[in-house]
């Protein structure tokens, strides 16, 4: 071992690093990142210092007014885009009307741009204030209907949930009453759609680009004027999270 830096000495080493990033500010990281690597605390210095607020220079700088597609080329994941483009043009491909081409742009919205966890319910909540009522109900419902198979539109198990969870996993019994109650509903099929074409869209070969929906985006994506973020709905904290993700308080 002999001159291994201490757990403690590579902390004082980051600190002093991103002081030096941030022309002496500390990055303060909120608890759920550190929940991410198995550490139920704020980290250290998570209250020393004068802390960083306002634009991160490490991500890419947002516009003062950022619009939906800012947020998708400045903090979303490549990898998850690329599958967000694809299920959209596949939904557009199918004849499938505007309202439904953007479900399927924003279905995993979260995963993207946000939360894992509970993607369905997160991403839902970040556009709700800015598209049709049936486009969020439906990009919540898929959360669970993604694990219930339905023949009638020719939608099975997914084969990659088995290789990522395991042939003995079985959804949360808050999954099971979700889809039991989103099968009753009259925009149930909406939700299924969006499965459908979710299932099709992780093809590497296919490469769609984010212009392709800026019509659709426009005509059912009600971007605020003031710019995602700085208008004031119930999801605009969400969307200003994301722009300045360490802000401390
Ligand atoms: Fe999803
Ligand atoms: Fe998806």
């Amino acid at each position: 071992m002999g001159d291994a830096p201490t757990l403690s000495e590579r902390a004082d080493e980051l600190e002093h690093r991103q002081m030096q990033e941030f022309g002496e500010r500390i990055v303060g990281k909120s608890l759920l990142y550190n929940l991410a690597d198995g550490d139920r605390t704020l980290g250290q210095n998570a209250f020393g210092g004068r802390m960083l607020m306002g634009e991160d220079s490490r991500l890419p700088p947002m516009p003062e007014k950022p619009t939906l597609q800012d947020f998708f080329r400045c903090r979303f994941d490549d990898f998850a885009t690329a599958h967000l483009l694809q299920s959209a043009n596949l939904a557009q491909k199918n004849g499938l009307s505007d309202k439904m081409v953007l479900g399927c742009l924003l279905h995993d919205v979260a995963v993207a741009g946000f939360i894992r966890t509970d993607h369905g319910y997160w991403g839902a909540q970040m556009v709700e204030p800015y598209v049709d009522e049936e486009v969020s109900w439906a990009i919540r419902a898929h959360q669970a209907l993604r694990f219930f198979p339905d023949e009638s539109v020719g939608y099975a198990y997914p084969d990659n949930y088995r290789r990522m969870f395991g042939d003995d996993y079985r959804p949360e019994p808050y999954v099971v009453a979700a889809y039991e109650e989103a099968r009753r509903h009259k925009w149930y099929m909406s939700a299924r759609i969006i499965c459908v074409n979710d299932l099709y869209s992780f093809d590497p070969d296919v490469h769609v680009e984010l212009e392709q929906f800026d019509d659709v985006i426009g005509r059912e994506f009600r971007q605020p004027p003031e710019g995602l973020g700085n208008d004031n709905t119930p999801a605009s904290h969400v969307w200003r999270t994301l722009r300045w993700p360490c802000n401390a308080l």
